[in-house]
């Protein structure tokens, strides 16, 4: 496990947490403090996201997992709903080069059907390009929901079961876990969310069986590293028991 110095207990090293993951909220809010539009709050928000990215890296933080677009949002106006689609073009078109560059290997879980074809080719360049890098695991939930990948993995299932390639007694959590997009992934160890909001607003339900929570007041925009050692701290002096007696 890396260990780093810790900003509040300076001789102490700090665990760092192999799988962190990140809802990140309050780019709305953060824009209307600011008597600004709702865009320039996601467009300050993608900074947010590079700088992030940068510290998890420095840090030595094996997965990052990041809730960019949930499949809710998709209920909100079609103008942000837009401006969302063109940052996101933009990331991926301007920081894919960066990104590869730095070792990180990029992939996407959620419904990207209903993306545009455009995105979707860039999200599958992302991936591809990106396949063999080994320094961070850079996962980007986008048009991700929880309860549609559980029911995208229990109709996989179901079908086997029901073609006769499966037996009921069969399907266990390995094959249930093995049938989310997150396969391959460890559950994340501690899942932050800023902006004040407690609630998990439909991430990774599954994953987070016994996941440690943090949250952080916070807008999205304003999160730096500072923010991620400082969640990374309160982490560290969590007792984690996953249901047994210590
Ligand atoms: C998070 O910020 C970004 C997305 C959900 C895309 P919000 O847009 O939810 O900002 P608030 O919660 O309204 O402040
Ligand atoms: C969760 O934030 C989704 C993302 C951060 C991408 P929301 O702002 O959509 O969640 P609610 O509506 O406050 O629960
Ligand atoms: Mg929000």
């Amino acid at each position: 496990m890396a260990v780093l110095s810790s900003q509040s207990h300076p001789s102490e090293p700090l665990s760092v947490p192999r799988h962190v993951a990140i809802i990140m909220d309050g780019n709305g809010r953060w824009a209307r403090g600011r008597g600004r539009p709702r865009t320039m709050g996601h467009r300050a928000g993608v900074e947010a996201v590079r700088r992030t990215i940068e510290a998890s890296v420095e840090l030595g933080i094996e997965y990052l997992t990041l809730y960019g677009f949930s499949t809710e949002n998709w209920k909100r106006p079609e103008s942000e709903v837009n401006d969302l689609m063109g940052l996101l073009r933009l990331f991926l078109k301007r920081e894919l080069a960066n990104l590869h560059k730095n070792g990180i290997k990029i992939r996407i879980i959620g419904d990207r059907s209903r993306f545009a074809e455009d995105i979707r080719e860039l999200l599958s360049k992302a991936e591809q390009q990106t396949s063999e890098n080994t320094r961070l695991n850079l996962t980007i939930a986008l048009s991700y929901g929880a309860r549609a990948e559980i029911t995208d993995a229990m109709r996989e299932i179901a079908k086997k079961v029901a073609s006769g390639e499966l037996s009921v007694d069969a399907v266990t959590e390995d094959l249930i876990e093995q049938n989310l997009s997150t396969v391959g992934i460890p559950d994340p160890d501690l899942l932050i969310r800023t902006s004040g909001e407690q609630r998990i607003s439909n991430f990774l339900l599954w994953q987070s069986a016994y996941t440690e929570f943090v949250f952080e007041d916070v807008l999205w925009p304003d999160f730096d590293r500072s923010h991620l050692e400082k969640a990374i701290d309160n982490f560290a002096g969590r007792e984690r028991r996953f249901g047994a007696v210590i």
